[in-house]
Protein backbone atom coordinates (compact mmCIF):
# COMPACT_ATOMS: atom_id res chain seq x y z
CA UNK A 1 0.00 0.00 0.00
CA UNK A 2 1.28 3.49 -0.89
CA UNK A 3 1.18 6.12 1.73
CA UNK A 4 -1.35 8.01 -0.63
CA UNK A 5 -3.86 5.17 1.02
CA UNK A 6 -4.62 7.74 3.89
CA UNK A 7 -5.24 10.30 1.95
CA UNK A 8 -8.73 12.08 1.30
CA UNK A 9 -10.45 11.82 -2.01
CA UNK A 10 -9.26 14.65 -5.22
CA UNK A 11 -12.61 16.65 -4.59
CA UNK A 12 -11.65 17.28 -1.02
CA UNK A 13 -7.71 17.70 -1.42
CA UNK A 14 -8.35 20.38 -3.68
CA UNK A 15 -10.66 22.23 -1.77
CA UNK A 16 -9.21 25.60 -0.95
CA UNK A 17 -8.53 26.51 2.38
CA UNK A 18 -10.04 29.67 4.14
CA UNK A 19 -7.60 32.97 3.02
CA UNK A 20 -9.15 34.69 5.97
CA UNK A 21 -7.77 31.94 8.10
CA UNK A 22 -4.17 32.20 6.09
CA UNK A 23 -4.13 35.69 7.14
CA UNK A 24 -4.59 35.54 10.95
CA UNK A 25 -2.50 32.77 11.57
CA UNK A 26 0.34 34.72 9.74
CA UNK A 27 1.38 36.06 12.82
CA UNK A 28 1.88 34.13 16.29
CA UNK A 29 0.30 36.53 19.11
CA UNK A 30 -3.32 38.16 17.84
CA UNK A 31 -4.34 39.35 21.35
CA UNK A 32 -3.31 43.08 20.43
CA UNK A 33 -4.60 43.04 16.72
CA UNK A 34 -7.47 45.34 16.16
CA UNK A 35 -9.27 42.41 14.11
CA UNK A 36 -12.45 43.23 11.78
CA UNK A 37 -11.62 39.96 9.52
CA UNK A 38 -13.86 37.29 10.85
CA UNK A 39 -18.15 38.36 9.72
CA UNK A 40 -19.07 37.99 13.51
CA UNK A 41 -21.57 40.75 15.05
CA UNK A 42 -20.39 42.29 18.01
CA UNK A 43 -22.33 41.81 20.47
CA UNK A 44 -23.32 38.35 23.17
CA UNK A 45 -26.74 36.82 22.99
CA UNK A 46 -29.40 38.27 24.33
CA UNK A 47 -29.97 37.42 27.51
CA UNK A 48 -33.62 36.47 27.58
CA UNK A 49 -32.65 33.68 24.60
CA UNK A 50 -29.68 32.76 26.58
CA UNK A 51 -32.23 32.50 29.48
CA UNK A 52 -35.23 30.17 27.35
CA UNK A 53 -32.11 27.53 26.90
CA UNK A 54 -31.15 27.30 30.45
CA UNK A 55 -34.63 26.93 31.30
CA UNK A 56 -35.16 23.75 28.49
CA UNK A 57 -32.11 22.54 30.02
CA UNK A 58 -33.42 22.58 33.43
CA UNK A 59 -36.26 20.73 32.29
CA UNK A 60 -34.45 18.33 30.88
CA UNK A 61 -34.66 18.88 27.26
CA UNK A 62 -31.58 16.85 25.80
CA UNK A 63 -33.20 14.58 24.10
CA UNK A 64 -33.42 13.82 20.09
CA UNK A 65 -36.30 15.77 18.51
CA UNK A 66 -37.85 15.06 15.03
CA UNK A 67 -35.73 15.56 12.33
CA UNK A 68 -37.49 18.52 10.83
CA UNK A 69 -37.17 20.46 14.14
CA UNK A 70 -39.62 20.60 16.67
CA UNK A 71 -42.94 21.60 15.84
CA UNK A 72 -43.34 25.01 17.43
CA UNK A 73 -39.88 26.23 15.87
CA UNK A 74 -41.19 25.03 12.46
CA UNK A 75 -44.28 26.90 13.42
CA UNK A 76 -43.19 30.07 14.08
CA UNK A 77 -40.49 30.15 11.69
CA UNK A 78 -43.55 29.94 8.80
CA UNK A 79 -45.07 32.91 10.55
CA UNK A 80 -41.87 35.02 10.41
CA UNK A 81 -41.26 33.88 6.76
CA UNK A 82 -45.02 34.66 6.29
CA UNK A 83 -45.04 37.65 7.77
CA UNK A 84 -41.54 38.98 5.84
CA UNK A 85 -42.22 37.22 1.86
CA UNK A 86 -45.51 35.19 1.47
CA UNK A 87 -47.48 32.67 3.17
CA UNK A 88 -45.28 29.48 3.61
CA UNK A 89 -46.92 26.42 5.30
CA UNK A 90 -44.29 25.06 7.94
CA UNK A 91 -44.04 21.46 6.28
CA UNK A 92 -41.66 23.25 3.78
CA UNK A 93 -39.61 24.46 7.09
CA UNK A 94 -36.71 22.42 7.98
CA UNK A 95 -34.80 23.51 10.98
CA UNK A 96 -30.91 22.97 10.56
CA UNK A 97 -27.45 23.16 12.47
CA UNK A 98 -27.15 26.96 11.25
CA UNK A 99 -26.97 28.11 7.49
CA UNK A 100 -23.53 26.30 6.83
CA UNK A 101 -25.25 22.55 7.82
CA UNK A 102 -28.35 24.12 5.56
CA UNK A 103 -25.79 24.78 2.08
CA UNK A 104 -24.49 21.36 2.97
CA UNK A 105 -27.92 19.61 2.86
CA UNK A 106 -29.35 21.93 -0.43
CA UNK A 107 -26.48 20.72 -2.24
CA UNK A 108 -26.44 17.03 -1.22
CA UNK A 109 -30.20 17.19 -2.18
CA UNK A 110 -29.67 18.63 -5.79
CA UNK A 111 -25.87 18.11 -6.75
CA UNK A 112 -24.56 14.88 -8.55
CA UNK A 113 -20.98 14.46 -10.13
CA UNK A 114 -20.13 16.98 -12.88
CA UNK A 115 -23.32 18.60 -12.41
CA UNK A 116 -22.95 22.50 -13.71
CA UNK A 117 -23.62 24.96 -10.60
CA UNK A 118 -23.00 28.68 -11.20
CA UNK A 119 -22.15 30.96 -8.58
CA UNK A 120 -22.57 34.76 -8.26
CA UNK A 121 -19.29 35.56 -7.21
CA UNK A 122 -17.72 37.12 -5.30
CA UNK A 123 -18.85 35.45 -2.23
CA UNK A 124 -17.98 33.64 0.95
CA UNK A 125 -16.12 30.77 0.08
CA UNK A 126 -18.54 28.48 1.46
CA UNK A 127 -21.33 28.58 -1.49
CA UNK A 128 -18.77 28.15 -4.10
CA UNK A 129 -16.47 25.02 -1.82
CA UNK A 130 -19.55 23.11 -1.02
CA UNK A 131 -20.70 21.95 -4.19
CA UNK A 132 -17.27 21.30 -5.24
CA UNK A 133 -17.46 18.41 -2.34
CA UNK A 134 -20.01 16.79 -4.12
CA UNK A 135 -17.86 16.82 -7.08
CA UNK A 136 -19.63 20.08 -9.23
CA UNK A 137 -18.18 21.97 -11.13
CA UNK A 138 -18.86 25.28 -10.27
CA UNK A 139 -18.67 28.34 -12.96
CA UNK A 140 -18.60 31.77 -11.45
CA UNK A 141 -20.64 34.60 -12.47
CA UNK A 142 -18.37 37.84 -11.18
CA UNK A 143 -19.99 41.12 -9.73
CA UNK A 144 -18.34 44.13 -10.91
CA UNK A 145 -16.82 47.34 -9.36
CA UNK A 146 -19.01 50.02 -11.65
CA UNK A 147 -19.86 53.55 -11.59
CA UNK A 148 -23.58 53.26 -10.33
CA UNK A 149 -26.43 55.61 -12.12
CA UNK A 150 -24.91 58.63 -9.34
CA UNK A 151 -21.31 58.39 -10.43
CA UNK A 152 -20.96 56.80 -6.95
CA UNK A 153 -19.38 53.31 -6.88
CA UNK A 154 -20.99 50.39 -6.59
CA UNK A 155 -20.97 46.29 -7.02
CA UNK A 156 -23.60 45.23 -9.52
CA UNK A 157 -24.06 42.25 -11.55
CA UNK A 158 -24.20 42.32 -15.44
CA UNK A 159 -28.16 40.33 -15.48
CA UNK A 160 -27.40 39.42 -19.44
CA UNK A 161 -24.11 37.49 -18.64
CA UNK A 162 -25.57 35.42 -15.77
CA UNK A 163 -28.31 34.56 -17.85
CA UNK A 164 -25.99 33.32 -19.92
CA UNK A 165 -24.59 31.05 -18.15
CA UNK A 166 -27.54 29.26 -16.83
CA UNK A 167 -27.31 26.93 -19.77
CA UNK A 168 -29.78 24.13 -19.88
CA UNK A 169 -27.43 21.81 -18.89
CA UNK A 170 -26.95 23.84 -15.38
CA UNK A 171 -28.26 22.35 -12.25
CA UNK A 172 -28.17 25.27 -9.91
CA UNK A 173 -27.55 28.29 -9.42
CA UNK A 174 -26.29 30.29 -6.26
CA UNK A 175 -27.10 33.58 -5.18
CA UNK A 176 -26.29 35.15 -1.67
CA UNK A 177 -28.37 38.68 -1.44
CA UNK A 178 -27.47 40.83 0.35
CA UNK A 179 -23.92 39.71 -0.42
CA UNK A 180 -21.04 38.72 1.49
CA UNK A 181 -18.30 40.21 1.04
CA UNK A 182 -19.56 42.83 -1.25
CA UNK A 183 -22.96 43.81 0.45
CA UNK A 184 -24.88 43.85 -3.27
CA UNK A 185 -28.24 43.04 -2.92
CA UNK A 186 -29.56 41.85 -5.78
CA UNK A 187 -33.00 43.95 -6.90
CA UNK A 188 -36.47 42.34 -7.34
CA UNK A 189 -36.21 42.74 -11.06
CA UNK A 190 -33.30 40.70 -11.59
CA UNK A 191 -35.08 38.47 -9.20
CA UNK A 192 -38.33 37.83 -11.53
CA UNK A 193 -35.79 37.37 -14.72
CA UNK A 194 -33.11 34.92 -13.21
CA UNK A 195 -36.72 32.91 -11.76
CA UNK A 196 -38.41 33.03 -15.39
CA UNK A 197 -35.44 31.64 -16.76
CA UNK A 198 -34.91 29.05 -14.10
CA UNK A 199 -38.38 28.14 -14.79
CA UNK A 200 -38.06 27.54 -18.10
CA UNK A 201 -34.73 25.56 -18.21
CA UNK A 202 -35.37 23.77 -14.90
CA UNK A 203 -32.63 25.28 -12.69
CA UNK A 204 -32.58 25.27 -9.30
CA UNK A 205 -31.93 28.23 -7.44
CA UNK A 206 -30.68 27.95 -3.97
CA UNK A 207 -30.59 31.67 -2.39
CA UNK A 208 -28.43 32.28 0.84
CA UNK A 209 -30.72 34.56 2.78
CA UNK A 210 -29.19 35.08 6.10
CA UNK A 211 -28.58 38.56 5.54
CA UNK A 212 -31.77 39.76 4.30
CA UNK A 213 -32.88 41.28 7.37
CA UNK A 214 -29.80 43.41 7.57
CA UNK A 215 -31.04 45.64 4.87
CA UNK A 216 -30.08 49.42 4.62
CA UNK A 217 -32.50 50.43 1.66
CA UNK A 218 -36.14 51.32 1.06
CA UNK A 219 -38.35 48.32 2.62
CA UNK A 220 -41.54 48.50 4.03
CA UNK A 221 -40.77 45.61 6.63
CA UNK A 222 -36.66 45.80 6.76
CA UNK A 223 -36.41 42.89 4.54
CA UNK A 224 -34.11 42.94 1.24
CA UNK A 225 -36.08 41.94 -1.71
CA UNK A 226 -36.18 37.95 -1.95
CA UNK A 227 -37.10 34.91 -4.32
CA UNK A 228 -39.32 34.00 -1.36
CA UNK A 229 -41.20 36.93 -2.23
CA UNK A 230 -42.24 35.86 -5.90
CA UNK A 231 -41.60 31.95 -6.28
CA UNK A 232 -44.90 29.99 -5.75
CA UNK A 233 -44.47 26.41 -3.39
CA UNK A 234 -43.77 24.54 -6.49
CA UNK A 235 -40.57 26.25 -7.79
CA UNK A 236 -37.45 25.00 -7.75
CA UNK A 237 -36.18 27.47 -4.91
CA UNK A 238 -34.19 26.15 -1.76
CA UNK A 239 -33.82 29.41 0.83
CA UNK A 240 -31.19 29.53 3.32
CA UNK A 241 -31.55 30.53 6.46
CA UNK A 242 -29.93 31.39 9.78
CA UNK A 243 -30.26 33.02 13.46
CA UNK A 244 -26.50 33.31 14.01
CA UNK A 245 -26.52 37.53 12.21
CA UNK A 246 -30.41 38.21 13.29
CA UNK A 247 -30.45 37.80 16.86
CA UNK A 248 -26.44 37.42 17.43
CA UNK A 249 -25.97 33.48 17.51
CA UNK A 250 -23.63 32.56 15.95
CA UNK A 251 -22.11 30.01 18.14
CA UNK A 252 -25.38 28.49 18.55
CA UNK A 253 -25.74 26.48 15.29
CA UNK A 254 -29.28 27.28 14.40
CA UNK A 255 -30.54 28.13 10.93
CA UNK A 256 -33.42 26.78 8.75
CA UNK A 257 -33.92 26.06 4.87
CA UNK A 258 -37.02 26.50 3.04
CA UNK A 259 -37.87 24.29 0.34
CA UNK A 260 -40.71 22.58 -1.92
CA UNK A 261 -42.93 20.82 -0.37
CA UNK A 262 -42.13 17.48 -3.20
CA UNK A 263 -38.70 17.70 -1.83
CA UNK A 264 -39.39 17.47 1.91
CA UNK A 265 -39.65 13.92 2.22
CA UNK A 266 -35.79 13.31 0.80
CA UNK A 267 -34.70 16.28 3.17
CA UNK A 268 -35.81 14.74 6.46
CA UNK A 269 -33.24 11.25 5.25
CA UNK A 270 -30.36 13.40 4.39
CA UNK A 271 -31.10 15.46 7.60
CA UNK A 272 -31.24 11.92 9.42
CA UNK A 273 -28.05 11.32 8.10
CA UNK A 274 -25.96 14.74 8.60
CA UNK A 275 -27.09 15.51 12.28
CA UNK A 276 -30.93 14.06 13.11
CA UNK A 277 -31.13 17.12 14.52
CA UNK A 278 -30.43 20.33 15.53
CA UNK A 279 -30.33 20.02 19.95
CA UNK A 280 -33.55 20.72 21.26
CA UNK A 281 -32.25 23.24 23.92
CA UNK A 282 -30.93 25.31 21.45
CA UNK A 283 -34.55 24.97 18.97
CA UNK A 284 -36.28 26.40 22.46
CA UNK A 285 -33.85 29.47 22.16
CA UNK A 286 -34.79 30.04 18.68
CA UNK A 287 -37.97 30.21 19.12
CA UNK A 288 -37.58 32.70 22.30
CA UNK A 289 -35.80 34.67 19.38
CA UNK A 290 -38.44 34.57 17.67
CA UNK A 291 -40.82 35.26 19.46
CA UNK A 292 -39.57 37.99 21.52
CA UNK A 293 -36.73 39.30 18.88
CA UNK A 294 -38.00 41.68 16.92
CA UNK A 295 -36.29 44.41 19.18
CA UNK A 296 -33.01 42.78 18.73
CA UNK A 297 -33.12 42.71 14.96
CA UNK A 298 -33.84 46.38 14.79
CA UNK A 299 -31.67 47.67 17.14
CA UNK A 300 -28.96 45.41 15.83
CA UNK A 301 -29.73 47.12 12.13
CA UNK A 302 -29.46 50.27 13.61
CA UNK A 303 -26.35 49.74 14.86
CA UNK A 304 -24.86 48.33 12.13
CA UNK A 305 -25.99 51.36 9.66
CA UNK A 306 -24.39 53.64 12.06
CA UNK A 307 -21.74 51.71 11.81
CA UNK A 308 -21.44 51.25 7.93
CA UNK A 309 -21.99 55.38 7.61
CA UNK A 310 -19.04 55.95 9.98
CA UNK A 311 -16.42 53.48 8.64
CA UNK A 312 -17.53 54.38 4.85
CA UNK A 313 -16.95 58.34 6.00
CA UNK A 314 -13.70 57.26 7.12
CA UNK A 315 -12.69 55.66 4.36
CA UNK A 316 -13.46 57.87 1.92
CA UNK A 317 -10.93 60.18 3.63
CA UNK A 318 -7.42 57.86 2.54
CA UNK A 319 -6.48 58.62 -0.42
CA UNK A 320 -6.47 55.87 -3.22
CA UNK A 321 -9.39 53.76 -1.43
CA UNK A 322 -12.55 53.63 -3.09
CA UNK A 323 -15.28 52.57 -1.17
CA UNK A 324 -19.24 52.15 -1.53
CA UNK A 325 -22.07 52.27 1.24
CA UNK A 326 -23.81 48.79 0.94
CA UNK A 327 -26.91 48.31 1.04
CA UNK A 328 -27.14 45.10 3.27
CA UNK A 329 -24.87 42.51 5.00
CA UNK A 330 -22.71 43.64 7.53
CA UNK A 331 -19.00 44.44 5.49
CA UNK A 332 -17.47 46.89 3.28
CA UNK A 333 -15.97 45.65 0.59
CA UNK A 334 -13.34 48.35 -0.62
CA UNK A 335 -10.62 48.95 -3.17
CA UNK A 336 -7.24 50.43 -2.67
CA UNK A 337 -5.42 51.35 -5.94
CA UNK A 338 -3.29 49.57 -7.78
CA UNK A 339 -3.86 46.63 -5.08
CA UNK A 340 -3.09 42.96 -7.27
CA UNK A 341 -2.45 41.21 -4.36
CA UNK A 342 -4.61 41.47 -1.34
CA UNK A 343 -3.38 38.51 0.67
CA UNK A 344 0.08 40.03 0.88
CA UNK A 345 -1.19 43.39 1.83
CA UNK A 346 -3.73 41.90 4.81
CA UNK A 347 -0.62 40.29 5.43
CA UNK A 348 1.11 43.26 5.72
CA UNK A 349 -1.34 45.14 8.00
CA UNK A 350 -1.72 42.98 10.70
CA UNK A 351 2.35 42.50 10.75
CA UNK A 352 3.34 46.00 10.45
CA UNK A 353 0.06 48.20 12.21
CA UNK A 354 -2.17 45.28 13.75
CA UNK A 355 -5.14 45.52 11.63
CA UNK A 356 -7.05 42.61 10.70
CA UNK A 357 -8.67 42.26 7.39
CA UNK A 358 -10.01 39.66 4.77
CA UNK A 359 -8.65 40.10 1.87
CA UNK A 360 -10.57 40.17 -1.16
CA UNK A 361 -8.95 37.07 -3.13
CA UNK A 362 -10.78 34.87 -0.13
CA UNK A 363 -14.11 35.22 -1.81
CA UNK A 364 -13.11 34.20 -5.45
CA UNK A 365 -10.98 35.65 -8.01
CA UNK A 366 -13.77 38.06 -8.50
CA UNK A 367 -12.91 39.67 -5.53
CA UNK A 368 -8.87 40.28 -6.22
CA UNK A 369 -8.21 44.03 -5.22
CA UNK A 370 -10.20 44.30 -2.75
CA UNK A 371 -10.40 43.98 1.34
CA UNK A 372 -12.80 43.63 3.12
CA UNK A 373 -13.77 45.54 6.66
CA UNK A 374 -16.88 43.69 8.92
CA UNK A 375 -18.15 47.05 10.04
CA UNK A 376 -20.01 45.23 13.57
CA UNK A 377 -18.01 47.00 15.87
CA UNK A 378 -18.15 50.24 17.79
CA UNK A 379 -17.13 53.55 16.09
CA UNK A 380 -14.22 54.25 18.54
CA UNK A 381 -12.39 50.89 17.28
CA UNK A 382 -13.72 51.57 13.66
CA UNK A 383 -11.83 55.01 13.58
CA UNK A 384 -9.04 53.49 15.35
CA UNK A 385 -8.74 50.88 12.54
CA UNK A 386 -8.82 53.90 9.63
CA UNK A 387 -6.25 55.50 11.28
CA UNK A 388 -3.84 52.69 11.02
CA UNK A 389 -5.14 51.73 7.55
CA UNK A 390 -4.39 55.22 6.36
CA UNK A 391 -0.92 55.39 8.17
CA UNK A 392 -0.03 52.20 6.64
CA UNK A 393 -1.10 53.46 3.38
CA UNK A 394 0.84 57.19 3.46
CA UNK A 395 3.98 54.81 4.27
CA UNK A 396 3.85 52.15 1.78
C1 LIG B 1 -23.21 34.31 3.05
C2 LIG B 1 -23.26 33.45 4.26
N1 LIG B 1 -24.06 32.38 4.26
C3 LIG B 1 -24.16 31.56 5.32
C4 LIG B 1 -23.44 31.81 6.46
C5 LIG B 1 -23.60 30.82 7.54
O1 LIG B 1 -23.76 31.26 8.79
P1 LIG B 1 -24.11 30.24 9.96
O2 LIG B 1 -23.56 28.91 9.59
O3 LIG B 1 -23.46 30.82 11.17
O4 LIG B 1 -25.60 30.22 10.03
C6 LIG B 1 -22.55 32.90 6.51
C7 LIG B 1 -21.70 33.16 7.67
O5 LIG B 1 -20.86 34.01 7.71
C8 LIG B 1 -22.47 33.74 5.38
O6 LIG B 1 -21.68 34.81 5.35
Amino acid sequence: MTRTDTLARPAIQSLRGSRIREVSQSVADTSDVLAFWFGEPDAVTPAFVREAAKRALDAGDTYYTSNYGIAPLREALARYTSALHQPIDAGRIAVTSAGVSALNLASQLLVSPGDRVVVVTPVWPNLVEIPKILGAEVVEAPLAFVAGPDGAAEWALDIEMLLDRLTPQTRMVVINSPNNPSGWTMPAWQQRLVLDHCRRLGIWILSDDVYERLYYGESRLGCAPAFLDIADDQDRLLSVNSFSKNWLMTGWRLGWLTAPAAIMNDLGKLLEYNTSCAPGFVQRAGLAALDSGDAVVRDTVARFRAARDRLFAGLQTIPGVTANLPPGGMYLFFRVEGLDDSLSLCKRLVREVKLGLAPGSAFGDAGEGAIRWCFASDGERLDEGVRRLADFLRAA
